[in-house]
């Protein structure tokens, strides 16, 4: 039986299913090229960071451009900074004057983004940061960029967070009513186990968590929810790292995405080099679908409003590998089947799926399989796979010894096929 997560109330029906989507950073950081936190790293007061309000001028930028990346990536549907931790607004809020139609660009950047992913068939989500490193009401806390100026902090003493609480729910409500029927809500994040003595971290009490759980079920009520909000959620978030197994919550198993970057950095980085290998990519959506989860793999577009080369052929390698092996992921989970070395199985009903992340000399041996396979092989190109059930008894003068009993052995090609990550589609026999 395979295993099944805990339900939700928001509808991760498609999600379990989709399995890959699209995150997108892309604010006026981008102008500073170096990290979504610069202004909290860099310690830049508003003043200072007003240049790039000043200066961004996306005029590249075309989301039907995008979105076709995305779904020729095989992504199934995207999360986008509305706004982040620097307060920047992306659409054409009424309650801030912090927002796009203020650049020089001049225009709301959001609505046709959202447009243009509907278009392409992808399921549309937000990023919304309950931090607001911009807002006269924020209160200053040790994640603040003004948290070492005294004389900043101590004109700052009168910050409402009952007023900054009001901003951040009128702005989601606008989120919530003015876009359409939205997929994802993924709210951004909580901090009050932080203490820096002078301060404490925000937390539920501060977001009015409840509040803006309820008024988005009321107002979206399929909307998946993430779980930053420190009450729960629809969906675990880890990120930035595999989990070793399926991810839980009391002893049982949930719905989770592992969100993951390309390069370390959210936000366009022009200096950071540390690109992923696109085999490495993709072994991580296997890794996280073996697992049970999903992927949300991200981009961090130019201040001219483009994704970079560099993730652009990422985002096409890893499309080339899903064109022949989307069916290993999409409806797909965990299996029940233990996986030998350097492999991981996928599986959807009768499908079982090999992922071979090394390529073994002539042959794999898969425990627990034998008499249960009625047809096997290669994903890429549907060329059979010769299965060998060896007696263990046999004498051992021939290569393909398992020795051992209930294990189904797969005769490989010597050559790797030429695709990123090899894969093995099992037919299982019924009741197998
Ligand atoms: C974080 C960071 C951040 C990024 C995010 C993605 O907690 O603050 O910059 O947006 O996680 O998961």
């Amino acid at each position: 039986m395979p295993i099944l997560p805990e339900p939700t109330e928001g509808n991760t029906e498609w999600f379990v299913h989709d399995r890959f989507g699209l995150f997108i950073h892309w604010g006026i950081y981008a102008a500073a090229a170096r990290h979504e936190w610069v202004k909290n790293r860099e310690l830049i007061s508003d003043e200072d960071y007003q240049k790039y309000f000043d200066h961004f001028y996306p005029d590249l930028y075309d989301p039907r451009e995008w979105a076709r990346i995305a779904k020729q990536a095989g992504m199934k549907y995207v999360v986008i900074t509305s706004k982040h931790h620097d307060g920047f607004c992306l659409w054409d809020s009424a309650l801030t004057d912090y927002k796009a139609t203020n650049t020089p660009i001049g225009r709301d950047l959001l609505k046709p983004f959202v447009e243009a992913f509907r278009d392409e068939g992808l399921k549309v989500g937000f990023y919304h940061s309950l931090l607001d490193w911009h807002h006269p009401e924020f209160p200053v806390d040790g994640l603040h960029p003004m948290r070492e100026d005294e004389v900043f902090k101590a004109a700052s003493q009168g910050r409402d967070i009952a007023k900054y609480r009001q901003y951040l729910h009128g702005q989601t409500r606008e989120l919530l009513t003015q876009f359409g029927k939205l997929d994802i809500m993924w709210f951004d994040f909580s901090y009050s186990h932080l203490n820096w003595g002078w301060s404490t971290g925000k937390g539920k009490e501060d977001w009015g968590s409840e509040a803006l759980l309820q008024m988005t079920r009321e107002l979206q009520p399929d909307v998946i929810l993430n779980d930053r909000l420190e009450i729960g959620g629809d969906i675990r978030t880890p990120e930035q790292y595999q989990p070793a197994g399926w991810m839980q919550v009391d002893g049982k198993p949930v719905v989770w995405e592992a969100c993951q970057t390309l390069n370390g950095s959210w936000g366009y980085d022009r200096d950071n080099l540390d690109w992923k290998p696109t085999v490495m990519l993709v072994r991580m959506l296997i890794d996280s679908v073996s697992k049970g989860g999903n992927m949300l793999l991200n981009v961090g577009p130019t201040g001219r409003g483009e994704i970079e080369p560099d993730a652009v052929e990422r985002l096409q390698e890893i499309g080339a590998w899903m064109r022949l092996h989307g069916r290993a992921i999409y409806g797909c989970t965990a299996s029940d089947f233990t996986p030998p070395q350097d492999c991981r199985y996928t599986q959807n009903g009768d499908r079982l799926y090999l992922h071979l992340f090394a390529w073994p000399f002539r042959h794999v041996h898969l425990e627990g399989l034998a008499g249960k396979v009625a047809y096997a092989q290669l994903l890429n190109d549907a060329s059979e796979v010769q299965m060998l059930e060896i007696d263990p008894d046999a004498a051992a003068q021939t290569v393909h010894m398992s020795g051992k009993e209930g294990v189904l052995t797969l005769e490989l090609p010597v050559q790797k096929p030429d695709v990123v990550v090899p894969v093995v589609e099992l037919f299982l026999k019924p009741g197998a």
